[in-house]
């Protein structure tokens, strides 16, 4: 490792060497047993002499930070770190204010519960890890150096035209592969949709209860949200505040309540948009799951105005650690979101688009959706029978028939039950975790991605013993 060592004003060198090294011994940045530069480089890199080197390193052994091995080199000791950290640099430096309000971010999302029906994973245990490595060690083989050096903002070739091409297939979505931006999960695509449409103090109508991502998103970008509610047919058009400038909405798969949006609601909705002269953001991120019903068409197939943009998602059909979506938007704002994309990240990593590009055009992809649809179609159906014979009085599950979660309106308290569920090595979420209105939404949400069937009813059954 290069050690980044100042010695620049020539005065006191021992002691800066020295120093410097305890310092990253002391915040981590060398751990016990790194091995210190051998004191002959070190003395060439920083252009002093060798005995200098010697003498700083001299000085840390005697303090117990390092110790030498003879013809091995110089070592951090163990323990060294139990030495009193310093103090943490002081800083006046402030983030904009805006930033107060956004709550910390998961850290993690591994199960970590016996029972994880928490919404949102899909099961990475299933994945074609096989046919992922021989796909990704073919784009690594260097013959395709398009591949690894920078490339086109607005995605990989090849995996914009698959994309496309599934999209008009499986949701008859009208796209060519001109109108894909591929994107940094779902998640940047509406960050780059919001930039390249917002202007501060827009007003951005947002469901509710809804998924908090994104309004936290719009709201860091100086939009104003509205939170508009979600009745049985899907977000209540007739309450979208006149004046917003764009509408975010799941209408395949509401989130969390995992209701679709009714027929007519999706027309009204498009209708209010053009009267408004507003955009619809389209998330459609886990739709490849439809379990019973012919799949509705999109808001993206209906609109015949240029009001949708429409985004999907990688995460759930495979891989969140992918981190893979895609953006379709009108033909107006294809090139402000090319240099969106430019700006921001300059384009995804292309490793994974060219593998996945290779995946689609062979049908694995296709072949894999089939199988994840028969083996969630399962444990979908079970969580539905479990909570309407074991948890009647309790529980009213809401109609579904996608996707990987389902929910339930409960007629008790929904967050001790959450509690005392985790206490129990249960992890779930409470419907109220995703509005403003707490109290007046009471229900249960049952992920059942990362739950293998044969603990599903194991895992229900402790959820009943405590409520
Ligand atoms: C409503 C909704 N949209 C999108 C996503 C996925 O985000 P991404 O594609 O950035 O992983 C999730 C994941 O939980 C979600 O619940």
């Amino acid at each position: 490792m290069e050690l980044h060592i100042d010695v620049s004003d020539g005065r006191e060198l021992r002691e800066k060497i020295s120093r410097q090294i305890r310092a990253s011994i002391l915040d981590g940045r060398l751990r016990e047993g790194d091995a210190l530069p051998p004191s002959r480089e070190l003395a060439q890199r920083l252009a002093v002499s060798r005995n200098t080197v010697t003498a700083a390193y001299e000085l840390l052994a005697a303090e117990g930070f390092v110790h030498a091995k003879a013809g091995a080199g110089t070592f951090v000791s163990s323990g060294a770190r139990r030495v009193e950290r310093p103090p943490a640099e002081v800083s006046e430096l402030r983030p904009a204010e805006v930033w107060d309000s956004v709550p910390d971010p998961p850290l993690r999302f591994a199960v970590e519960a016996e029972f994880d029906f928490r919404a949102g994973a899909p099961d990475v245990r299933l994945f074609p890890f096989e046919t992922w490595r021989r796909l990704v060690t073919e784009q690594l083989r260097g013959s395709r150096p398009e591949v690894l050096t920078y490339g086109d903002p607005r995605g990989h070739a090849g995996l914009r035209a698959e994309i496309a091409r599934q999209l008009s297939l499986s949701r008859n979505v009208r796209a060519g592969p001109e109108d894909v931006l591929v994107t940094n999960g779902s998640q940047q695509a509406l960050d780059l949709a919001a930039r390249v449409l917002l202007c501060p103090g827009d007003v951005v109508a947002v469901e509710d209860p809804g998924y908090p991502p994104p309004r936290q998103l719009f709201t860091t970008l100086g939009a104003r949200l509205a939170a508009v509610p979600v009745d049985g047919e899907g977000i209540v058009v007739d309450r979208i505040p006149a004046g917003c400038r764009l509408v975010y909405v799941t209408p395949s798969h509401q989130f969390p309540l995992g209701t679709s949006m009714s027929p007519a609601r999706r027309v009204a909705l498009i209708e209010w948009a053009k009267r408004n002269d507003a955009a619809i953001l389209e998330d459609d991120y886990d739709t490849e799951f439809r379990y019973t019903g012919r799949p509705l068409e999109p808001l993206h197939s209906l609109d015949n105005a240029g009001r949708v943009l429409y985004v999907g998602s990688f995460s759930k059909v495979l891989l969140p650690a992918l981190r893979l979506g895609f953006l379709i938007a009108p033909p107006g704002l294809r090139e402000a979101l090319g240099k969106a994309k430019y700006l921001t990240d300059w384009h995804s990593a292309s490793v994974g688009q060219a593998a996945l590009a290779r995946f689609l055009a062979e049908g694995g992809f296709a072949r894999y959706v089939r199988k994840m649809r028969r083996e969630y179609r399962k444990r979908h159906d079970l969580v539905r029978r479990i909570l309407e014979e074991d948890f009647a009085g309790l529980l009213e599950p809401l109609p579904s028939d996608a996707g990987l979660h389902l929910s339930a309106y409960s007629s008790i308290d929904a967050r001790p039950v959450v509690r005392a569920a985790r206490r129990a090595g249960v992890r779930l979420y409470a419907l109220g975790d995703f509005t403003e209105r707490r109290d007046s939404l009471q229900g249960l949400v049952f992920g059942f991605g990362s739950v293998p069937l044969e603990d599903i009813g194991p895992g229900l059954r402790r959820l009943r013993g405590v409520m």
